[in-house]
Order: C-alpha cells, then sequence, then structure tokens
C-alpha cells in the first residue's frame, strides 16, 4: 500500500466538521485531504474549502446516481478513503464497490436510534428531545448500502438535559464530533496502513 492515504470529504451543508478534519490532518505524515466532494452548490462547506485550499468538486444528483463518473474521478484522483461529514445523499452500489470498507459515517445520534433516511442534523436533535431521551451522542460508522446502517466504529455520550433545546444539544454533540471524529478517522486509516500499531 502507498504510503500517503488521500481523503475526499463529502458533505452537503454548513462544512463544520469538513473544516475541524482538514485542519487536524494538516501536515500529516500519513494521510491528507485531497477533496471535497457536495451535492450541494450552496454548501457553505465550499467557502471553507475554498479558503483553506482544499479542490472542491459539485456534482448533480443524477451523475451520482447513475454510471461511475464521480467514482472515476475519485479513483483517478488516487483517493483512498471517503470521509462522509453532514452528507445527506446515499452512496450509490458502485461507489460502495469500488471504495468496499473505506467509507465512514458520522451520525450526530446513538444509532441505531434516530438514524435512517430523512435523520439529518437539526431533525435528529428534535426527534432524540421529543423522546425524552436522557442521552445522545456521536456514533461513527462503516457506510454500507442503507442510511445509518454499516457496522459501528466508535460512539461517545453527552446527556440530554429537561431543558436542552435543539441548539444546546447540538452544540454538546457537535463538540463530541469536532473531539472524536478526526481522531477516529485517523485510528482507522492508520491501523490498516500500519498493523503493527494494533487494535
Ligand atoms: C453533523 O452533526 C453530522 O453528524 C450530521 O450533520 C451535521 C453536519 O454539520 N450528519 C447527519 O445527520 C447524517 N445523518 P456540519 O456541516 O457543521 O459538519
Amino acid at each position: 500500500m502507498k504510503s500517503m492515504q488521500k481523503l475526499a470529504i463529502f458533505a452537503s451543508g454548513n462544512g463544520t466538521n469538513a473544516q475541524r478534519i482538514i485542519e487536524y490532518f494538516f501536515g500529516h505524515p500519513d494521510i491528507s485531504i485531497n477533496l471535497v466532494v457536495t451535492n450541494n452548490s450552496d454548501a457553505y462547506v465550499l467557502t471553507r474549502a475554498a479558503n483553506m485550499g482544499i479542490p472542491a468538486l459539485i456534482f448533480d444528483k443524477s451523475a451520482f446516481n447513475e454510471g461511475t463518473t464521480i467514482t472515476n474521478i475519485l479513483l483517478n484522483k488516487g483517493i483512498d478513503y471517503i470521509i462522509l461529514a453532514g452528507f445527506l445523499c446515499l452512496i450509490p452500489a458502485n461507489l460502495l464497490s469500488a471504495f468496499s470498507g473505506r467509507i465512514l459515517n458520522i451520525h450526530p445520534a446513538l444509532l441505531p436510534k434516530f438514524g435512517g433516511k430523512g435523520m439529518y442534523g437539526q431533525k435528529v436533535h428534535e426527534a432524540v428531545i421529543a423522546a425524552h431521551e436522557t442521552e445522545s451522542g456521536i456514533t461513527i460508522h462503516h457506510v454500507n448500502e442503507y442510511y445509518d446502517e454499516g457496522k459501528i466504529i466508535f460512539n461517545a455520550k453527552c446527556p440530554v438535559a429537561a431543558d436542552d433545546s435543539i441548539e444546546t444539544l447540538a452544540k454538546k454533540v457537535h463538540e463530541l464530533e469536532y473531539r472524536f471524529y478526526p481522531e477516529v478517522i485517523e485510528q482507522v486509516i492508520m491501523r490498516t496502513l500500519k498493523p503493527e500499531l494494533g487494535k
């Protein structure tokens, strides 16, 4: 395996996680962020990517879901891993098989609860509060053909207070995301790259 592992971050919106991941891997000896990919030409993640000098690719949904154009672009750029960070679309089969075991996602709740189609961002926190949960958190998992159902790699929890709003809960969950997602990405990749580092 070549040593420098190239990552593409897929994001549909604000991109605070994408920014955090890009910052974390600046100057890393083995891992680089080479591309930001989005389905949304208005996504603020594009401004963040431009500010940090990371190239971006905006795709149209039909090109993403039909044919192999996006997969081929990623393979031609030598991308090794796909990191989903607030990405709304389901990953099509050809992309999944080209990057088998090398696509990670973060979900802003404790899966398998509060996952699935349409469970995205604020809607997840709204559902957690409506269900009177006393804890929430983050789940980092491998991606398969279903929304939020791939093998779980890591989770971290935070309390949900009786007076938490969507905004205050989102803030707690975002803090966990910023703290753990870059590190977990690094661990998953480095264990594959250098198995002697162990489990
Ligand atoms: C994050 O909280 C991420 O976990 C969530 O969207 C937010 C994106 O925020 N992802 C999902 O809900 C996926 N189902 P960001 O754009 O500021 O990183």
